[in-house]
């Protein structure tokens, strides 16, 4: 029986192999695997991934809505990648829009890190590495907003937000949201402070959205990478207002909020509640408990096909969102 920890370990690979097939195209060249070849019609974003899901889209019903979500992360977080890109590519596809989400991370220092992140960017080719280091608070914000414009400058998106990789957006439900915005001047996210009217306001960092025309602006402002005061994310809604960029803005109040169960020892209050079914984002999601509750919540696991290889009960949890 030595060999069991070796099968073990080579079981758990091949298992997640297949998972990790079945239930990951966008990981896959779709151009290759349906062989649509590419469509001289759809060049935008031509790069990988994002080539496969716009053409994808675009064979459906055109496309007329872009969203770029840029999930701030560090090179150690591996496993919040994995999870983040299996919560993401589970979603439904919003109709007519075209949504691309990478991970954004600062200069890679570590060689560890080096290789294995090229590796994952191989594989998923989902990354982008902008200038600066991983500190908290320490420029990264602006770093990531301005390179954003000079990134994309040959298929522009209508949207480019910023989330958190602890914050699990709902695209379908913020897609439809800011599709009712205004497509210049926007600023979508959760107000804080909540319930405090006061001039200076700012969208939690969990995450936000603004028109493509902001992330214009603020790479051409580069004054604003040293106009930073206490949190970037507050700062970021000081520039908008100091420049007037914040003219459409769009308070997600009751649908946007930190996690929150009865099994937790904090109470609910303006910002922190109980799942509901119309969110649009859920942040704090910190443990892969949250992370597997909210998705349950969500029906994500109603896509479990019943089948001899395996029998999992899903009801049979202790603690019922
Ligand atoms: C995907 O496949 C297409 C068509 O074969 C090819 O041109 C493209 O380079 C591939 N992309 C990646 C990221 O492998
Ligand atoms: C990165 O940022 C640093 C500090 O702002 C700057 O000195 C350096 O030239 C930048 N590097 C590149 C490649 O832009
Ligand atoms: C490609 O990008 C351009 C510029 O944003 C846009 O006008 C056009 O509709 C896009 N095409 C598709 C198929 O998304
Ligand atoms: C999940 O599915 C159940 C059964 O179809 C439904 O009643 C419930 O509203 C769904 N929950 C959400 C959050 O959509």
């Amino acid at each position: 029986m030595s060999y069991q920890p070796l099968s073990l370990v080579l079981l758990t690979v091949i298992v997640f192999a297949v998972i990790y097939l079945a239930v990951v195209p966008d990981g896959l060249n779709l151009t290759e695997v349906f062989g649509a070849g590419p469509s001289s019609s759809c060049d935008n974003n031509s790069n990988g991934a994002g080539s496969a899901k716009n053409q994808l889209q675009a064979a459906n019903k055109p496309v007329d809505l872009r969203v770029f979500i840029g999930i701030v992360t560090v090179p150690s977080a591996y496993e919040r990648r994995a999870l983040l890109r299996l919560a993401y590519s589970l979603q439904p596809r919003p109709v007519r829009t075209f949504v691309d989400v990478r991970f954004v991370l600062c200069t890679i220092d570590k060689e560890e890190d080096r290789i294995l992140v090229s590796l994952e960017v191989i594989a998923h080719d989902d990354i982008i590495v902008v200038n600066c280091t991983e500190n908290m608070n320490d420029g990264k914000t602006y770093a990531y907003f301005s390179a954003v414009p000079r990134l994309f400058a040959a298929a522009p998106y209508d949207y480019v937000g910023k989330a958190d990789d602890d914050n699990y957006y709902r695209v379908a439900a913020l897609v439809e949201s800011v599709r009712e915005m205004a497509r210049r001047e926007a600023y979508h996210g959760l107000l804080l402070p909540c319930h405090w009217e006061q001039e200076e306001t700012y969208m939690s960092g969990m995450g936000y959205v603004v028109s493509w025309d902001v992330v214009v602006w603020i790479a051409a402002t580069p004054e604003l990478a040293d106009d930073h005061h206490v949190w970037e994310d507050e700062d970021f809604g000081g520039w908008l207002r100091k420049g007037g960029k914040n003219k459409n803005v769009h308070d997600e109040q009751e649908r946007m909020y930190d996690y929150w169960d009865r099994e937790m020892d904090t109470d609910q209050n303006c910002q922190r509640r109980e799942l509901r079914a119309d969110t649009v984002a859920v942040h704090q999601l910190k443990d892969r408990l949250k992370w597997a509750r909210t998705l349950h919540f969500f029906n994500v696991t109603q896509g479990l096909r019943p089948s001899k290889m395996y029998d999992i009960d899903l009801e049979n949890n202790i603690y019922k969102v």
